[in-house]
């Protein structure tokens, strides 16, 4: 949009959602971009006199860093502490790029631990770990304790905004990061909001956030969920058989629903809010690569399902 107006933005493409706005009046061509009444600012044009709103966001700074922390949280996920040279102010459920010196960038949600401890001077993420990635297979070999970072941030548009109505939160996968710290901040701004918390995996051991959902449901939150798709039967240990997108409630425009993890699944959410009137608020994480449209992507999330329904790859941006 080209009105002289600085928005926040990162990847200018359509990739990043950093730069989405609400248009309450006017005409705007949304280039395929429209959710509800928002846009992406960086690919729609004004063609009248428009009303536009977008929230005021920290400004994205570069900080110098040191790893301090490797955990290992499930087989396939590690927890990351990253000390910082100074402070980074971010809102929950943005994320930063982190380069660990001489790896290329990768984007992460900065979260709490599972247990909610956090310091102001660190950032602590969540990697899931593949065998081929560049960065995550070096985890513990080629990036060790005390290896230097570069973290330029905060970016993304999906973070907690206090508000009235049901707030939904899914996650897959290492998509549990930003959505532990929406949770969180939501349970500490907004403690009579009601909450509805689903987080999934595929296998009962990869649910790694299982104490985070304990503090939520002690916090009071009625329903919080962990669900795995690899389950053929009620196992006994209260985690759900089946999919997030099984469990999820039904939604009405009330709502204010936050998804992250696999794209298919929020593809998937998106378009469930799409039809109900809800707000959605989602980042691809993945803004280093092109992404298909969010149709794309839910007729994909359907045909598998429709022709196997025991997959739910977990594969998270953070790799
Ligand atoms: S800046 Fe517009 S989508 Fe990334």
């Amino acid at each position: 949009m080209g009105a002289g107006v600085f928005i926040p933005h990162d990847c200018s493409t359509g990739q990043c959602d950093t730069c989405r706005v609400r248009i309450y009046d006017g005409s705007v061509d949304d280039r395929g971009t429209r959710r509800g009444d928002t846009v992406l600012a960086c690919q729609a044009r004004v063609v009248s006199d428009a009303v536009i709103e977008f929230d005021s966001v920290p400004e994205p700074i570069k900080v110098s860093a040191i790893l301090t922390g490797i955990k290992p949280l499930s087989s396939e996920i590690l927890e990351l502490s990253i000390g910082l040279q100074r402070s980074l102010p971010f809102l929950p459920g943005q994320y930063v790029k982190c380069s660990f010196a001489g790896f290329p960038y990768r984007d992460y949600s900065p979260t709490q631990r599972v247990d909610g401890t956090g310091a102001i001077d660190e950032l602590i993420v969540h990697v899931r770990r593949l065998r081929d990635g560049v960065v995550s297979s070096r985890l513990g070999t080629g990036i060790r304790i005390g290896h230097k970072v570069t973290v330029h941030g905060p970016f993304g548009s999906a973070f907690h905004r206090m508000g009235e109505g049901r707030i939904v939160l899914v996650a897959t996968g290492t998509g549990w990061a930003p959505v532990w710290a929406i949770a969180r901040a939501s349970r500490f701004r907004q403690p009579s909001r009601e909450m509805v918390v689903i987080a999934g995996a595929r296998a009962v051991e990869d649910l790694y956030m299982r104490d985070s959902l304990a503090w939520l449901a002690d916090t009071g939150v009625r329903t919080a969920i962990a669900t795995a798709s690899g389950l053929s039967h009620q196992d006994g240990n209260a985690v759900m058989v089946g999919r997030v997108t099984d469990h999820v409630p039904v939604l009405n425009a009330a709502d204010t629903v936050y998804a992250a993890g696999n794209p298919s699944m929020v593809a998937a959410i998106q378009a469930l809010c799409q039809m109900a009137g809800a707000t959605c608020h989602s980042d691809p994480f993945t803004a280093s690569q092109a992404k298909p449209s969010i149709r794309r992507r839910l007729l994909s999330f359907l045909r598998r399902e429709a022709a196997d329904p025991a997959s739910n790859p977990t594969a998270g941006p953070h790799t």
